[in-house]
């Protein structure tokens, strides 16, 4: 049987050579499938000698049952060559050094207002939200502010289509609350507001926190009382001297100015009043059985007071080395 020989040879030395499973097939094919070169030898066995035939036919068995096995132990090397390489290539030098995790933090100005809301929880205030592009209703006029109100001016104010505004104080969100909810009413209503200013002290965005207390004997010396409160307990300073300044809102009747002390001087820090009968008409609350105060102040600029900072932009900028300092 050298033809056998031959081709026992050859197949081996072809599984060997082979360099990837799909030439390995290729070559099984050429000896092993059904015009391959065993397979027709098989079939040639017919035309022997009847005699002959048993000792050839084991001959090619075990030719056949030779090469399968090779075959199986090439496609094992191939297929571990290949996991070798991927390994290789996707090795990890566990001796480097990690890369650390950045800490996070949160902005200063979200620290003062989650700051704000905690002190006025303690005081019985819940936190109210609402939307930043509000309609003209919402923002001007249940508000009592007249159509010729200079808010109510391109100036101050950036319009957007279908006559809605980016509202321009939290004070919307009070009027939403009034609306859904019956008094008692105690709420702050803090989020970020619009207006075309822009200065070290100013930005076209910007935050407020409103805060509204409304029943039936809610009066101006409760202002007084929460207010001061809440500035002395944000300033961690019980000597903190707070004044109310007589001013004008159109939603406040009487309206004051709050400032406090600071050096030697006053600084304003939140508009207020008495919420105008108005306002709780517009809302649907009898203004003859309820009563109660609004106030409204800027978180930015208490967060620049508590830290000393002195230009507004700087916040928004968020340039890490400035906001690092308050992580
Ligand atoms: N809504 C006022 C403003 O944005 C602030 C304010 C609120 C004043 C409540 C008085 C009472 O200017």
């Amino acid at each position: 049987m050298d033809e056998l020989d031959r081709i026992v040879t050859a197949a081996l030395a072809e599984f060997a050579a082979a360099a990837d499973p799909a030439a390995l097939e290729n070559s099984k094919a050429g000896y092993l499938g059904k015009a391959g070169a065993l397979t027709v030898l098989l079939k040639s066995l017919g035309k022997l000698p009847a005699a002959d035939r048993p000792a050839a036919g084991a001959a090619i068995n075990e030719a056949k049952v030779k090469l399968e096995s090779a075959l199986a132990a090439r496609r094992d090397a191939l297929a571990d060559a290949k996991l070798e390489r991927q390994l290789a290539s996707e090795a990890l030098d566990v001796s480097l050094p990690g890369r650390g995790r950045g800490i996070g933090g949160l902005h200063p100005i979200t620290q003062t207002l989650e700051r704000i809301e905690t002190l006025f929880r303690s005081l019985g205030f819940e936190v109210a939200d609402g939307p930043e592009i509000e309609d003209d209703f919402h923002n001007f006029t249940a508000l009592n502010t007249p159509e010729d109100h200079p808010a109510r001016s391109m100036h101050d104010t950036f319009y957007v289509e279908g006559g809605h505004v980016l509202r321009t104080h939290t004070s919307p969100i009070q009027v939403r609350y009034m609306e859904t909810h019956a008094p008692p009413i105690k709420i702050i209503a803090p989020g970020r507001v619009y207006r075309v200013d822009s200065d070290a002290t100013h930005s076209p965005m910007f935050h407020q926190v409103e805060g509204l207390w409304i029943g039936e004997d809610v009066s101006f010396a409760d202002l007084k009382g929460v207010f001061t409160e809440f500035l002395r307990n944000f300033f961690e300073r019980d000597d903190l001297e707070v004044r109310f300044r007589p001013s004008f809102f159109p939603f406040t009747e009487p309206s004051a100015e709050i400032d406090m002390s600071f050096g030697d001087g006053w600084l304003e820090i939140a508009g207020s009043g008495q919420v105008h009968p108005n306002v709780l008409k517009a809302v649907g609350i009898d203004p003859e059985k309820y009563q109660g105060f609004a106030f409204g102040m800027g978180p930015d600029r208490l967060t620049m007071l508590r830290y000393g900072v002195n230009d507004l932009r700087l916040f928004y900028e968020n340039d890490l080395r400035f906001l690092r300092q308050f992580a």
